[in-house]
């Protein structure tokens, strides 16, 4: 879907299948007044006959007048409290009239948008990147797809005392193009592990890059991982017939001097617990355990797309969970890139496993900032279900940048504790440190074992697994490629 933003548009002149209007209660704006007065009061009349008072989540399809082959009115509820909230569930009800028509394109009202607790752009942006967001379909592995949106083209039309077109535009754009990594994020993560293996992950990093001058790939197979030492990645793929990837992409749009900010993802295609094996129920739901690495792809799309002057690296741990004869076993002690020696007493930890030594690669970057995400635990579920991802982070001014974001985006996050006196719940006497911390604050344990490889550097940890997917109707959400792209290029902008 495209979205261009136009100023001054003439009710009576500009043509569009379908001219979108927001009411707010009884008043109309001059939008709607110009519409009533070219259809010859059939706005007025239908408010009424008391089939549409402009309530929040109302919608109303007339016939066309002046330029429009079709009048829709959407309710905005109260214009003082019209927020970014109420604007969230205008899209949402906007999408689900346009997804009833056969429009394909549109031209929207947005002048008295102006929500309580932000700026008129803001809606714009939210409103170009939920669109884009509901007119995802997953089309990969079916015959016949659920039907796409009609409507291919949305025309914005706002006040230039508001904001320039220009203004207006880098909205619509940064929306359009977040909206687009959230997609690809979706895609990656629906496919099944049967196809999403790690290669395939490789490769669509390589595609990614492909043809674009400031985005490059390198793949480390494991081969080369061993040389580097990573004894810990390479336990998790060790019973596994796939072969285990480190992906890393650079991302160079800022000056060469600029420190980096890192994304390391957990890339997990298929999480069967290993020799720790998991139930049955719901196992399919492991081949979402890829999450994180969908969402760093997503998102380096976004900001590739999006052209941002910052230096981001992106760095993937892929690998799959599997048990065999060659698989780790419980008990087994391993040896991390870092030289801290590990005692694997769960399998089914192996997310901290891969993260551990795509951490201590990410030193070399001598990083600005690391964000690692990752589908990391079940008690992270637990304790905050599906709404917020669990933030951790071994500095403020960072967790509070990632909180702002998910803020901004409603791409929400909660800060969890980080505090030393979890840590002793991971020693073990026969390494340095064990993979599982006990039965209490699983999601606090798994993130104090990454703080023990990420001392050297600002860092923070997302756990996703509550956020990353829905189970009914089962999708991945493509969480949290919003609050990522939004955090980029709040700082591109500070650069
Ligand atoms: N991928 C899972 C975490 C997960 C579980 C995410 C359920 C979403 C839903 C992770 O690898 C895992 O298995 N974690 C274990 C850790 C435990 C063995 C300490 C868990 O959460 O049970
Ligand atoms: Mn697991
Ligand atoms: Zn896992």
């Amino acid at each position: 879907m495209t979205f261009t933003a136009r100023q001054s548009v003439d009710p009576s002149k500009t043509k569009t299948q379908c001219a979108v209007v927001p009411v707010f209660g009884k008043s109309l704006s001059a939008a709607a007044q110009a519409y009533d007065e070219l259809s010859a009061g059939a706005i007025s009349a239908t408010m009424a006959l008391g089939d549409f008072s402009g309530k929040s989540r109302q919608s109303c399809m007339l016939p066309g007048a002046g330029g429009a082959k079709r009048i829709l009115l959407l309710g905005c509820g109260e214009q003082k409290k019209f927020d970014l909230a109420a604007a969230r569930k205008l899209t949402e009800t906007l999408y689900n009239s346009l997804n009833k028509s056969s429009a394909k394109d549109a031209l929207i009202y947005t002048a008295e948008l102006k929500p309580q607790d932000g700026e008129l752009a803001t809606v714009l942006e939210s409103m170009a990147r939920n669109l884009t967001a509901l007119a995802y379909r997953y089309t990969e592995t079916v015959a016949k797809p659920k039907k796409a949106l009609a409507l291919s083209k949305l025309l914005v039309s706002s006040d230039k005392e508001q904001l320039s077109t220009k203004e207006a535009q880098a909205a619509l754009d940064s929306g359009a193009k977040t909206g687009q990594g959230i997609n690809t994020a979706r895609n990656l993560a629906n496919l099944p592990g049967n196809i999403c293996t790690p290669s395939y992950l490789a490769k669509q990093a390589r595609e990614l890059a492909r043809g674009n001058k400031k985005l490059s790939a390198t793949i480390l197979d494991e081969k080369k991982m061993a040389e580097l030492g990573m004894g810990s990645l390479l336990s998790v793929s060790a019973g596994s017939d796939e072969p285990a990837k480190l992906i890393v992409l650079e991302y160079k749009g800022g000056k060469a001097s600029q420190q980096p900010y890192v994304l390391v993802g957990k890339g997990i295609t298929f999480d069967t617990g290993g020799i720790s094996l998991k139930p049955g129920a719901k196992m399919d739901e492991m081949k979402f355990d890829m999450g994180g690495a969908a969402s760093v792809l997503g998102t380096m799309q976004a900001l590739r797309d999006l052209e941002l002057p910052l230096n981001v690296v992106a760095i993937i741990a892929a690998a799959e969970n599997m048990p065999s004869g060659r698989a780790t076993k419980p008990g087994d002690v391993v040896t991390s890139m870092s030289g801290k020696t590990i005692e694997i007493l769960n399998t089914d930890a192996e997310g901290r496993l891969v993260l551990c030594d795509a951490l201590t690669y990410a030193e070399r970057y001598k990083p600005s900032a690391v964000v690692d995400i990752a589908t990391l635990t079940g008690a992270c579920v637990v304790a905050l279900g599906s709404h917020a991802s669990g933030l951790y982070a071994n500095k403020d001014e960072l967790a509070e940048q990632l909180l702002a974001a998910g803020q901004y985006t409603h791409d929400r996050a909660w800060r969890m504790p980080l505090w030393d006196d979890y840590q002793k719940q991971l020693s073990s006497n026969f390494a340095d440190i064990a993979n599982i911390g006990g039965p209490g604050g699983g999601s606090i344990t798994a993130a104090c074992f990454l703080a023990r490889f990420t001392e050297k550097y600002d860092w923070a940890h997302l756990d996703i697994a509550g956020s990353a997917w829905d189970s009914s109707p089962k999708g991945a959400t493509g969480r949290p490629v919003a609050l990522l792209t939004r955090y980029l290029q709040e700082r591109a902008e500070q650069q």
